[in-house]
């Protein structure tokens, strides 16, 4: 196919086109000539685009890409999962993957083929506005989950995935959105490279640039990193496509350029395969070819990437038939939501009114985030974009707070009042005063704070991430009622929790939880279900403490501020239940093994309490003395397991010895011989501990 085309026609196919408003003319031009990519079309309107990419002459059909990243969201009547930082509490690949298939035939029966999705940025500096996008903080859960969602998404060959955003996007100085990253090549290595280098190996086809620069170089020309490292060195052969108008962002916001056109060449060399807009793109690549700046073996790389993609989803089969639209919304899709929500939420604290016992006669749901579809959902929806609207009928079956603690305390009477807003008013005197009074009256106090898409987003990076607004002094208030008081979460990301948790009973955490998050968060207060997810990033004390990731290097003097408690609120890998769980007799398959080997990890893990329940049982390293400084203790296995009560089992973990290996500053990565721990355990402040050694 590639020999029998034009030039025109290859550029044609690594130009993708938006259809948002203001891109109208651009978008009838490519439309006409043929251009390779769409984004953000939706369903008839992908037909039609369709239709006329058959009657150009090379009739090669366009990938419609999509930021399909929790659910077919952008789509009214698809399934709104939980946010991939909420779904990433529930530590189960498998489920995820079925998230991820479930999204893919969705997507594929509204006419569309990529997801830009999973995001593998890591959310460290939580300050960044994108957090809620990523799956947490650590680089192996986010490896393993996004090797599963990726799976999930490509494994029927309905849509293909695209990572993104390469690399080091979150690590943003100040976490100001889309800056300059102080990483070096070592930490790529060691921490931000891990995620993409195993949803490669799962069968990502798609890479997506990141808008920043790192150490002052544009993501977007980074040849090293593009060229050498992803395509080369990690054998990446799908097509990488820029973030949105990252070229012509060269000369207008990174100054790196002054011309378009040396952009537009700085870009392909240095590896992107196809331009998300930048419309000038086409007309620049024409030129600069004909110049013999940009040489045929580069162009046709690209190009054969872009087809071999297409391909392999069928593009060019006649009998390839979509998923039927009756799959969009449907009940299998549903109980996955289900069942993932359920396993997604994390309980914080619990001074044991959780679950409640007898049925409250009356209760009152209070707090801005009790009846915010838009906020519960988060970024990425319908609801957001392409603008963001106050009102949209919504097509799901969707429960917030109240609507979910409406259905499950069915025989109670349910009162609700907002309380405050999410940012101060002139109102909040009253509606405090007013919430406060209401709540006094009964007997159960939901109390569910948060923030929403004004404080959470693309280029919504906040300084302060305290709860805003009176939502601390409307729960110290309901606290004081006396009425038991249970707190649920819906936020983006980890707020500074500290006050709210000293004014409840119990706190619960949803993050942005989607469809059934209202539902499923009642159906844990009633106690028809036993939380079971763990945090997969740390909440802070204090804004100033960030970053407070787990994952840290050893220093001296204990890592601690004078006014601010030590370590995280509450750490990664934190979660509780309604039942507890005893860990004992860990073991080692052998201690001392040589750098190729693999051990195995044994422990067993006992239902302590009268509740069935699931426990995610977590394993880490620590590389006891190494030359090259390593985390305090990383994360290099997890396995979800259901116990009933008072059951026992032998968990085994396999544990390759290769996992043991540090980043040199060269590059190259070895285990340095030595003494090793190896812990164990579902409570960060809890781990077993056994010694390992390597020859
Ligand atoms: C910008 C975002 O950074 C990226 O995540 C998204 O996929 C693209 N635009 C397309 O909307």
């Amino acid at each position: 196919m590639l020999e029998s085309m034009t030039l025109e026609e290859k550029l044609l196919q690594m130009q993708q086109v938006s259809c948002e408003p203001g891109y109208e003319e651009d978008f009838a031009r490519f439309v006409k000539l043929g251009g390779g990519s769409f984004l953000h079309v939706l369903s008839d309107q992908a037909d039609e685009v369709r239709d006329a990419a058959a009657k150009t002459n090379h009739k090669i059909p366009p990938i419609f890409g999509i930021d399909a990243i929790h659910g077919h969201s952008l789509l009214n009547g698809a399934v709104i999962f939980p946010s991939q930082l909420a779904i990433a509490c529930s530590w189960n690949p498998e489920l995820i993957g079925e998230m991820g298939r479930a999204t893919a035939e969705e997507v594929n029966a509204d006419g569309l083929d990529w997801v830009f999705s999973p995001v593998l940025c890591l959310g460290r500096d939580t300050r960044w506005g994108r957090v809620d996008e990523t799956f947490g903080e650590d680089p192996y859960l986010a490896g393993e989950l996004g090797a599963a969602i990726v799976d999930g998404y490509e494994r029927d060959g309905n849509v293909v995935a695209c990572i993104k955003h390469y690399i080091g996007y979150g690590e943003a100085t100040g976490a100001r959105d889309s800056y300059d990253a102080e990483v070096t090549e070592r930490k790529i290595r060691e921490v931000f490279l891990r995620p993409f280098r195993r949803a490669i190996e799962a069968g990502a086809s798609t890479v997506m640039t990141a808008y920043g620069s790192i150490d002052g170089l544009p993501l977007t020309t980074h040849t090293r990193l593009l060229r050498e490292i992803l395509k080369d060195e990690l054998g990446f052969d799908g097509f990488v496509v820029t973030d949105w108008n990252n070229i012509k962002s060269l000369c207008t916001k990174q100054l790196a350029y002054e011309k378009f056109e040396d952009a537009t060449c700085a870009a392909v060399l240095a590896g992107n395969d196809m331009s998300m807009n930048s419309f000038g793109f086409y007309d620049a690549a024409l030129a600069l070819a004909r110049e013999g700046r940009l040489p045929a073996e580069v162009i046709d790389d690209a190009v054969r990437r872009i087809l071999r993609v297409k391909f392999s989803l069928g593009m060019f089969d006649p009998e390839k038939k979509r998923m039927p639209r009756s799959v969009i919304g449907c009940d299998e899709h549903i109980e996955i939501n289900r069942r993932l929500t359920r396993q997604s939420m994390v309980l914080l604290e619990n001074n044991g009114v959780l679950p409640i016992k007898d049925t409250p006669k009356r209760i009152a749901v209070i707090g801005p985030n009790a009846d915010d579809l838009r906020a519960q959902y988060g970024d990425w929806t319908f609801f957001s974009h392409p603008k963001p609207k106050d009102h949209v009928d919504v097509k799901g079956d969707f429960y917030t707070a109240l609507r979910g603690i409406k259905t499950v305390f069915a025989d109670s009477e349910v009162i609700h009042l907002a309380g405050c807003g999410r940012v101060e008013c002139e109102e909040d005197d009253r509606t405090i005063a007013e919430a406060v009074a209401a709540a006094r009256e009964c007997d159960l106090i939901v109390f569910v704070p948060g923030d929403d898409l004004s404080q959470n987003g693309e280029h919504k990076d906040r300084a302060d991430l305290v709860l805003s607004g009176r939502q601390n002094e409307l729960a110290r208030r309901l606290h004081e009622t006396g009425v038991p008081m249970v707190s649920l979460l819906v936020i983006g990301k980890p707020l500074c929790v500290g006050e709210l948790a000293q004014n409840t009973d119990a706190l619960i955490c949803s993050f942005n939880g989607g469809d059934l998050g209202g539902l499923v968060a009642a159906e844990i207060i009633a106690g028809k279900v036993n939380p079971s997810g763990k945090l997969p990033i740390s909440f802070p004390h204090h804004p100033a403490q960030i970053p407070c990731y787990y994952n840290e290097l050893p220093g001296w003097h204990g890592g601690k501020y004078m006014d601010v408690p030590k370590g995280p609120l509450y750490p990664f890998g934190y979660g509780l239940s309604y039942t507890t769980f005893e860990y004992s007799d860990l073991a080692l398959s052998s201690d001392r093994v040589s750098a190729d080997d693999t051990v195995e990890v044994s422990v067993t893990v006992t239902n302590t309490g009268d509740r069935d329940g699931d426990e995610i049982v977590e394993l880490y390293i620590n590389d006891a003395v190494s030359t090259i400084l390593t985390p305090v203790r990383e994360l290099r296995g997890f396995e979800r397991i259901t116990l009933a009560a008072g059951e026992s089992r032998r968990v085994t973990m396999t544990l390759p010895i290769s996992e043991l290996s540090i980043v040199y500053p060269d590059g190259h990565s070895a285990v340095e011989p030595g003494r090793f721990e190896i812990m164990v355990g579902g409570d960060p402040a809890a781990l077993l501990v056994t010694e390992l050694y390597v020859d």
